[in-house]
């Protein structure tokens, strides 16, 4: 049994159930770490400050480098009876330091501890996050550079709209994901204010120097109450909020995959070996990569959604609800993680079924918004024009007669503004290169932020 940090007040020993149910070492372990670094600034700055005697910092922090090592290389035992990560590594501290070990948490309470160790392994991740989406980004951005002559009929409605360059349409999931990539660094920025001093809720009476601990652990601030220092986990909802933005962001993605690897869209084929099969029917190839994938928004918006609600009307200061914060973040950390992990490999295992996409092309009702601008070129309201292609669109389809099959006669009966020329724009090439507005599908302003995103990604 681990040795309780706060024993001496309690007449009797505590309920082994009470024990096992407050107890949180099984997950504050991945902790470790960050606890062993955050104890070595403190008790750098205690020895500094003269706080403690000088020697006894450094027994703490020789003490600590050893145990630190056997961290970082896979070997520590934890021990599963100790309370939490703060009371295991206090623990084996004195085992190894002896008497000195016992002035660490000096001006120290776990309250201002557990908050500093999920700032540091919060600060550790984003970074982490931030690279995993770049390396996403730089994946697609391959994908579209090595199909960047694709045009694909795009959609709203899920019905189908006009034609796009497939390029056009990678850059958008770039897009987003680029916010989700800022707004991860931003939620940093929050992270990054160091809270250890604040103690229990109150701060201490003993000259500390907080600076000095944040300049030891590269924070950039120091946190300005100390209740606030304590009290609070909006960082922790912060990023669990960007996580289930992105989540949703790259369901969409794993959405479109799925549906363009359909037989009814025949856009794209997945490698086999990013697919599935299945037990009863042997013609089977499924998509099930990217349907966890699209399934992950669930898990992660849970998780968000479990934090919120642990917060929701907790009393200022410190409550032990707050525990149940980590379990949810390193779930949501790991899942997300873990799917940008595999969706940029996914990238690579794609082809795009060249002849089936072209054949898709030839419905000239994708051309119908060009047809409109080409009337309203010619001086034809922009209401009149789409009724002309309103009625042109409903006369083929009744006649089962593409537009380009019509004759100038049966042209002119639409409009007399209708000439022949108007076959000239009926074809995906065209229909592209008419797009001139900054941000269109137009072949010269893709190839622009195709050249952009590679500079901006690979800078
Ligand atoms: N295991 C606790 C947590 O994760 C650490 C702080 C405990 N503080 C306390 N006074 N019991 O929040």
């Amino acid at each position: 049994m681990s040795k309780k940090l706060w024993g001496s007040r309690f007449s009797k020993k505590t309920n082994a159930m009470v024990d096992k149910f407050t107890s949180s070492i099984s997950y504050d372990q991945r902790l470790a770490k960050y606890d062993i670094l955050g104890s070595i600034a403190h008790a750098t700055m205690l020895g500094k400050k003269k706080i403690i005697p000088s020697v006894d910092a450094a027994k703490i922090v020789k003490g600590l480098k050893v145990i630190l090592k056997d961290v970082v290389a896979g070997k520590f035992k934890f021990d599963p009876t100790a309370e939490d990560i703060h009371s295991n590594i206090q623990d084996l501290l004195f085992k190894k330091s002896g008497s000195a070990a016992l002035k660490l948490h000096t001006a120290r309470s776990r309250n201002d501890q557990i908050a500093l160790d999920i700032k540091m392994y919060l600060k550790e991740e984003t970074k982490e996050l931030a690279e995993s989406i770049s390396l996403l980004q730089k994946s697609i951005l391959r994908f579209a550079k090595s199909n960047a002559k694709v045009i694909i009929p795009s959609y709203t409605h899920l019905q189908v709209a006009q034609c796009v360059l497939l390029a056009h349409h990678l850059l958008a999931y770039v897009e987003a994901l680029e916010r989700d990539k800022e707004r991860i660094q931003d939620a940093a920025k929050r992270i990054d204010i160091m809270p250890l001093g604040a103690c229990a809720l109150s701060g201490t009476g003993l000259p500390i120097d907080r600076t000095l601990v944040a300049k030891q652990l590269g924070f950039s601030k120091v946190t300005e109450n100390s209740i606030d220092s304590v009290s609070d986990r909006d960082y922790i909802i912060e990023i669990l909020a960007d996580l289930a933005i992105l989540s949703v962001h790259l369901s969409r993605m794993a959405e479109d995959l799925i549906l363009w690897s359909t037989k009814e869209f025949s856009f794209i084929d997945i490698d086999f070996s990013f697919c599935t099969g299945s037990s009863i029917m042997p013609h089977k190839k499924n998509p099930d990569v990217l349907e966890l994938i699209r399934g992950s928004v669930g898990k992660i918006n849970g998780e968000l959604s479990s934090v919120l609600i642990l917060m929701k009307g907790l009393p200022l200061s410190y409550n032990r609800d707050m525990q149940l914060d980590k379990p949810p973040v390193f779930n949501a950390i790991d899942t997300a993680k873990n799917i940008l992990e595999i969706f940029e490999a996914l990238f690579e295992n794609i082809i795009i079924e060249k002849e089936a996409v072209a054949a898709k092309l030839t419905d000239e009702s994708m051309f119908s918004v060009d047809i409109v601008e080409y009337l309203i070129k010619k001086g034809v309201s922009y209401r009149g024009a789409h009724d002309i292609v309103g009625r042109l669109v409903r006369g083929c389809l009744d006649k089962g007669k593409k537009i380009s099959a019509l004759s100038p006669q049966e042209l002119k009966r639409y409009s007399t503004e209708l000439g022949s020329d108007v076959k000239k724009i009926l074809s995906a090439e065209k229909s592209l290169n008419l797009k001139k507005s900054y941000g269109s599908t137009n072949p010269r302003l893709v190839a622009a932020q195709l050249d952009k995103w590679s500079k901006k990604l690979h800078a």
